[in-house]
């Protein structure tokens, strides 16, 4: 973004003007960013606001999960590479110390408060469907509300899993969250396009049984499981239907139920 660009841009009233503070690259595919915090700004961990550049009289938004906790002084977003996607082109080639805009409200249904007590959390998560999940593992009111919190990640390939086994090293390493999480938090990676500990869409290991048996729980009970579901349209759908199958209940914020779903990132 060039100077002019910056200077002659207003910035909306709805709108915070953040700084970047670090842009770590996982694959072609994949990315991660911090900004600053506006010290107003305030979210429960899961929820998802909407992001834009200032490079364009009407910045394009859309909608990102924080993947920070609501307790981090930072910012923190997982981010795809859309090929010619109208704001993940820009977004790709951002560095530390430019400029990103923040509508001020964050909203969504993945929150602890959508979901009715239980023992056992289970997240289910596709690619960068992980992101508001790396908010809520981070987050020890999670651990406060479950007895077992199980984080599955479904990726193509090995390297995509990166961000979600580094964000549950640093959970359990973390000096404030490490205590809640050491224990209870269950990380469960599978990739779908090479060789791998686990191997296969979380979907169908949930028919198979095979994700229960690998964990050693017993199958989808809707008396003490929760469930969290954000990933593609397809695996938002078919999860859901899984979960129903199991007797489980959609819930939201104004009526918790045993699972939640969010479809903000799906058209
Ligand atoms: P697959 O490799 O079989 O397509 P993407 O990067 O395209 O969003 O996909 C992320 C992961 O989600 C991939 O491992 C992909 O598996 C998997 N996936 C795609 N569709 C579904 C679905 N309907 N249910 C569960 N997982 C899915």
């Amino acid at each position: 973004m060039d100077m002019m660009a910056k200077q002659t841009f207003a910035i909306p009233e709805n709108v915070y003007a953040e700084t970047v503070t670090l842009v770590q690259h996982y694959t072609d595919r994949l990315f991660r960013f911090r900004t600053t915090r506006p010290a107003a700004f305030r979210f429960r961990s899961g929820e998802f606001v909407m992001i834009g550049l200032p490079n364009a009289e009407k910045p394009v938004y859309r909608a990102y999960s924080i993947a920070s906790p609501a307790w981090d002084e930072e910012l923190e977003f997982f981010s795809i590479k859309v090929p010619d996607g109208p704001l993940t082109e820009h977004l790709q080639k951002i560095q530390p110390g430019d400029t990103i805009l923040l509508r001020k409200k964050a909203t969504g249904t993945l929150v602890n408060d959508a979901l009715l007590p239980g023992k056992r959390l289970y997240m289910f998560s596709t690619g960068t469907g992980i992101a508001p999940f790396a908010s809520l593992v981070r987050d020890p009111e999670t651990y406060e509300k479950f007895e077992q919190v199980i984080l599955t990640h479904t990726c193509r390939d090995v390297a995509e899993l990166k961000y979600g086994q580094d964000l549950v090293q640093e959970t359990l390493n973390d000096p404030l969250v490490g205590e809640f999480a050491s224990g209870k938090l269950i990380h469960y990676p599978t990739v779908t396009r090479e060789a791998f500990t686990h191997t296969g869409r979380i979907t169908d290991l949930m028919r198979s049984g095979k994700l229960y048996s690998d964990l050693g729980v017993p199958p989808l009970d809707p008396e003490v499981d929760r469930g969290m579901i954000c990933g593609s349209m397809a695996m938002l759908k078919e999860t859901k239907e899984i979960l129903e199958a199991c007797g489980l209940v959609e819930g939201a914020n104004n009526a918790p139920g045993s699972f939640v779903v969010e479809r903000a990132f799906v058209d």
